[in-house]
């Protein structure tokens, strides 16, 4: 246990159960003495948060896939908690079908689906969120090397993440007049929820390992600890990066 975090709020999106990357997020920063606001999607997600977390944590509904919810739970976190310190973004969602094969056969409501989803609603959040974020708060998203890659299988979510890492710039320069700066952490390959939908993950997990300078695979935990020196006041310096968090698997 450290004091890096201590008297700071946070606001963690997208945890569904131990595996995800924002689980790895939440120890981290309870370690770091943090003050957790969980979302969660829907009733489904809530009852798995429930499992983790306990039915009295501090927890607020949220689907990003409508601007309502996103305006909504924000007005409900600063009713319940007051003003933020920072936000961790780690929501992605693409159709399983839009997850295999080739982008050519991509469909244009998968491919909205999968942007709207895993990119703009950041810019959603973002916008929420920075309205009760205190100065000097910090945003952090999660992208993946398939924005600059062409990682089999990846497909619409590839290019959603080379959205998303684009409007982290964007917005690293029209929140910066509030004090607010915001970064992604391209994480390795895991083992999710999420990444189980992708086509082959196996072998991609596989061909990372091959890659990777490291002789063990990244954990959830360790790309939860960059994205607690995202938060804390030691990344003010910091602002509309990518930090690969991946054991220097995108060096080859
Ligand atoms: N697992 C990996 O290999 C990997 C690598 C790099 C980046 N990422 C990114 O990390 C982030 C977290 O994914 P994960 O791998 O931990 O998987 P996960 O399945 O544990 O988390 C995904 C989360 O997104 C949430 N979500 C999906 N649609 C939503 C919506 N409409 N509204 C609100 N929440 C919604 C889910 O409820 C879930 O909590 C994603 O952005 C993912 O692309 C994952």
């Amino acid at each position: 246990m450290n004091t890096l975090l201590e008297g700071k709020k946070i606001v963690i999106m997208g945890v569904v159960n131990k595996s995800s990357i924002a689980w790895g997020c939440v120890e981290a920063m309870r370690d770091c003495g943090a003050f957790i606001i969980y979302t969660y999607q829907n009733d489904r997600v809530k009852r798995q948060l429930e499992k983790l977390v306990g039915a009295d944590a501090p927890m607020v509904e949220c689907d990003v896939a409508t601007d309502e919810d996103v305006e909504k739970a924000f007005n409900e976190i600063s009713t319940k908690y007051g003003t933020i310190d920072g936000l961790v973004h780690s929501i992605a969602f693409a159709r399983k079908e839009e997850l295999e094969g080739s982008l050519l056969d991509a469909s244009r409501e998968g491919f909205s689906i999968a942007h709207d989803v895993s990119a703009f609603s950041l810019i959603a959040v973002s916008k929420y969120a920075s309205k009760i974020m205190n100065r000097g708060g910090s945003i952090a998203t999660m992208t993946y090397i398939g924005s600059h890659r062409a990682v089999p299988n990846y497909n619409v979510m590839g290019v959603a993440k080379a959205s998303l890492e684009s409007i982290v710039k964007y917005l690293a320069v029209d929140l910066a007049s509030q004090d607010i700066r915001i970064n992604a952490i391209s994480a390795g390959a895991i083992k999710t929820l999420a990444s189980s939908g992708i086509k082959g993950f196996q072998q991609l997990l596989d061909s990372a390992s091959e890659r990777t300078p490291s002789d063990k695979p990244v954990t959830t935990r360790e790309v939860g600890n960059t994205a607690a020196f995202l938060m804390s006041d030691l990344s003010t310096g910091v602002n509309g990066d990518t930090i690969y968090v991946d054991k220097g698997t995108h060096l080859s």
